[in-house]
């Protein structure tokens, strides 16, 4: 089938323009030549721009971290798509559970970023996840189900055709609690399948779908040789040239 993996940095809410710029230094280096492997970074808003500027002629593509749905006008704090068009970002990753959590975003407004996205012609990384208490309570695949139902509202074959899924279990973000490649691997198969009957198995066959939670050089190989594993959206280890690196060369270990 041939899924290119797909292996996104998420730098959050860390590194100064000057850090940024010096990460993404390191990381041509550690890069250079990679290219079975799709490469994306998500820098704060502030690095946005310096980080185009470094990465032009790189195989490295950059992404944001959130935008707003209106093209422009009194939103006080926040940035349209048109904006980070214009910098060269590719991809928006959209409906974080950290925004779920402490900013108020719901499936609904994930929604309507995603379409904002889509009609700018940005591609949207879409992450969905349960919590603990969630998975303890034994819905995980229902709120999976509700996640993608509601996130994907409205959302004709056109805009999630170049769409990525990014399954990030709630509990092992920033926890070092990583899925085993087992658990993740039964999610990203409902998630696909999920897909199928919303959409269509070319649709769903597509698709990228990545893991996220404490994702590092140790575990990814071991997530990666999972046959609905397409890749990962990296925290934490994504601050650093060397393991985001190493992450990146996985098919070499
Ligand atoms: P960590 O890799 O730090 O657990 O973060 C995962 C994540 O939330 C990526 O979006």
């Amino acid at each position: 089938m041939g899924r290119l993996p797909f292996i996104a940095g998420n730098w959050k809410m860390n590194k100064t323009v000057e850090e940024a710029i010096d990460l993404v230094k390191g990381l041509k280096v550690h890069l250079k030549g990679i290219e079975d492997v799709e490469v994306a970074i998500a820098p704060p808003f502030t690095a946005l721009y310096p980080v185009a500027q470094e990465l032009k002629g790189s195989s490295i593509h950059l992404a944001s971290q959130n935008l707003f749905w209106e093209g422009k006008g009194a939103f006080t704090g926040e940035i349209s798509p048109a904006m980070l068009k214009e910098i060269n970002c590719r991809y928006a990753i959209i409906g974080h559970s950290e925004r779920r959590q402490y900013f108020g975003e719901t499936d609904e407004t994930a929604n309507r970023r995603i379409k904002a996205a889509f009609n700018h012609g940005l591609k949207v990384i879409f992450c969905i996840g349960e919590t603990l208490q969630e998975r303890e309570g034994g819905i995980a695949f229902s709120v999976i189900e509700r996640q993608l139902e509601g996130g994907l509202k409205e959302l004709g074959e056109k805009a999630v055709e170049e769409m990525v899924v990014a399954y990030e279990p709630v509990w092992a973000i920033g926890t070092g609690k990583t899925a085993t490649p087992e658990q993740a691997e039964e999610v990203h198969q409902f998630i696909r399948q999920k897909l199928e009957r919303l959409y269509s198995k070319r649709i769903s066959e597509g698709i990228r779908i990545q893991y996220g939670g404490s994702v590092t050089p140790e575990n990814i190989k071991g997530l990666m040789v999972q046959a609905n594993i397409d890749g990962a959206l990296v925290g934490g280890a994504s601050l650093n040239a060397e393991s985001f690196s190493r992450i990146v060369r996985f098919k070499e270990m």
